[in-house]
C-alpha cells in the first residue's frame, strides 16, 4: 500500500482507529500528525477492546509508530498510555515509538485553563474534552510553547516554565477564578517524566524521510474530523488543530508530494460530541435507537454522542477539502433494523437550496436538511463478508453515497472487530 492518509469526514469518532489498525498491516510506519489526547481511537482485536489517545493505532500490528511535530502531547498521558498498552503485552518501547522533538507539550496549566474557561463560559461552552488542547496550540501560535526538545536541556526547561507560569497563574487566579499551580512542583514532577521520555525523543521528519528513501510506506492517522478543523469546521465549535489531509504533511514533516492516497472515514450516519450546530441531528426514537445500537458514547470523555442522518453536504465538503481518493463506510450494521434510512442531499436556507457548507454557524443553525429516503434492508449485515452477499437495498444506499460524493467506497465496516470488514476489489 502506498503512503495513505486517514481522515475523519464528519465530527470525529467515525471509526478511524479500527481502520488504521486494519491498514497498518500493509504499512511500515504509522504516524499521528495533529490533535492530542482529545482523540479516542478504538481497536477491537479478538474481542478485546483497546482505546488509544496518543500512541498511533498501528502499535497493535507491531509497526513502528511516530508522534509528529503537529501533535500536542500531554507527557503524563503518554506515559500512562505506554504503561496501559504494556499491561496488555503491547510493546511501546522506544524502539517502537518516537516523538518529535518539535511536538509541543501539554502542561498542567493548559489543562487547568481549558477546564476553567469552559466553566466560566457556562452554557456557551464549546464542550471541549478538557485535556488542554486549545491552550497548548494557543501557546504554540504565540511562540511561548514548551516542546519535547526542551527536555534535553533541563535547566533551560525550568527557566521557561518559571517565566510562563508567572503569567498563567495570574490568568488562572485573576481572570478565571481558578487555583494557581506551583511552578517548582511542576518542574520537579518533570524530572521523572523526562527520564522516561528522553529515549523516545527524535527528529521524526528525518526518520520518516529516511524510511521512505529505504522503501518504507507510511500510514498517516488523522484525529478528530474535517468539521472539527480549526479553519474549515463549524468555528468556534471546533478543535484547535488542522484536521484535514494537507496537515498530514505539515504535521509530520513529510512533503505533500509523498501523500498518495487520502481515505475519508464516513460513519453511515452522523454523530457529534460537545456543542455546535448539527443540521441532521435526530431528537426522536430513531436517534435514540442509533445511539443505543451504535453504543455512541465518547471514547475519551464517556459523553453521549448526539446522532443524526448521513449528511452529504458535509461529505462533499470533506471530499473537496481533503482531496479524498476513497471512502470507508463504517457502522453500516447499526442501521440494520431501521425501516427507512435518510440521506441529507442539501440544505434549505431562507427558501433556497444551499449547495455548500456555510461558514457562518448562524446560517448553519437555520439550514433545514433536504432528505431522500431509502428503504431499510432489515438484514443482519455484521456477519457478511462479501459484497455480493449484501441485500440489494444496502448496495443501492452505498452506491448512492458514491454517486453523490463522486468518490469510490474502498472498505465497508460492519462491526467493531478487525474481522467485520469488507475490502472492496478496488482497494489495492
Ligand atoms: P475514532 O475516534 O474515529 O477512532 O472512533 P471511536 O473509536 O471514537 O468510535 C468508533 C466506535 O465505533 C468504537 O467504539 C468502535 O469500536 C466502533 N466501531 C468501529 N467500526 C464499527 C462498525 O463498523 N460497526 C460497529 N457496530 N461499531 C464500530
Ligand atoms: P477522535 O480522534 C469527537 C470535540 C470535543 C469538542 C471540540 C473541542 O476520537 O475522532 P477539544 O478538547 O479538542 O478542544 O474539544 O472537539 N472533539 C472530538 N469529538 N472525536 C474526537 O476525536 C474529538 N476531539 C475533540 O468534543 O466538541
Ligand atoms: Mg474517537
Amino acid at each position: 500500500m502506498s503512503n495513505t492518509v486517514i481522515v475523519g469526514t464528519q465530527w470525529g469518532d467515525e471509526g478511524k482507529g479500527k481502520i488504521v489498525d486494519l491498514l497498518s498491516e500493509y504499512s511500515d510506519y504509522v504516524v499521528r500528525f495533529q490533535g492530542g489526547n482529545n482523540a479516542g481511537h478504538t481497536m477491537v482485536v479478538d474481542g478485546n477492546e483497546i482505546i488509544s489517545h496518543l500512541v498511533p493505532s498501528g502499535i497493535l500490528q507491531k509497526k513502528m509508530c511516530f508522534i509528529g511535530n503537529g501533535v500536542v502531547v500531554d507527557p503524563v498521558v503518554l506515559l500512562e498510555e505506554i504503561d496501559y498498552l504494556g499491561s496488555k503485552d503491547v510493546d511501546v518501547s522506544s524502539e517502537m515509538l518516537k516523538v518529535s522533538d518539535r511536538a509541543h507539550m501539554i502542561m498542567p496549566y493548559h489543562r487547568s485553563i481549558d477546564q476553567a474557561r469552559e466553566i466560566k463560559k457556562g452554557d456557551k461552552k464549546i464542550g471541549t474534552t478538557g485535556r488542554g488542547i486549545g491552550p497548548c496550540y494557543e501557546d504554540r501560535a504565540t511562540r511561548r510553547g514548551i516542546r519535547f526538545g526542551d527536555l534535553l536541556d533541563f535547566d533551560l526547561f525550568g527557566e521557561k516554565v518559571l517565566t510562563i507560569m508567572d503569567e498563567k497563574n495570574f490568568y488562572l487566579e485573576k481572570y478565571l477564578n481558578a487555583p494557581p499551580l506551583d511552578p517548582q512542583g511542576v518542574i520537579s514532577d518533570f524530572k521523572d517524566i523526562r527520564n522516561r521520555l528522553l529515549p523516545y525523543i527524535a527528529d521524526v521528519s528525518v526518520l520518516l524521510n529516511k524510511g521512505m528513501n529505504d522503501g518504507k510506506h507510511i500510514l498517516f492517522e488523522g484525529a478528530q474530523g474535517t468539521h472539527l478543523d480549526i479553519e474549515h469546521g463549524t468555528y468556534p465549535f471546533v478543535t484547535s488543530s488542522s484536521t484535514v489531509s494537507g496537515n498530514a504533511a505539515c504535521g509530520s514533516g513529510v512533503g505533500p508530494r509523498h501523500l498518495n492516497e487520502i481515505i475519508g472515514i464516513v460513519k453511515a450516519y452522523t454523530t457529534r460530541v460537545g456543542s455546535g450546530p448539527f443540521p441532521t441531528e435526530l431528537f426522536d426514537d430513531i436517534g435514540d435507537a442509533i445511539q443505543k445500537k451504535g453504543a455512541e458514547f465518547g471514547a475519551t470523555t464517556g459523553r453521549k454522542r448526539r446522532c443524526g442522518w448521513l449528511d452529504m453536504v458535509m461529505l462533499k465538503n470533506a471530499v473537496r477539502l481533503n482531496s479524498l481518493t476513497g471512502l470507508v463506510i463504517t457502522k453500516l450494521d447499526v442501521l440494520d433494523d431501521l425501516d427507512e434510512i435518510k440521506i441529507c442531499t442539501g440544505y434549505e436556507y431562507e427558501g433556497r437550496t444551499m449547495e455548500y457548507f456555510p461558514s457562518s454557524i448562524k446560517v448553519l443553525e437555520r439550514c433545514r436538511p433536504i432528505y431522500e429516503t431509502h428503504p431499510g434492508w432489515k438484514t443482519v449485515t455484521s456477519k457478511l463478508t462479501k459484497w455480493d452477499d449484501f441485500p440489494e437495498s444496502t448496495k443501492k444506499y452505498l452506491s448512492r453515497i458514491e454517486e453523490l460524493s463522486t468518490v469510490p467506497i474502498k472498505i465497508l465496516s460492519v462491526g467493531p472487530g478487525r474481522e467485520a470488514t469488507i475490502m472492496m476489489e478496488s482497494f489495492f
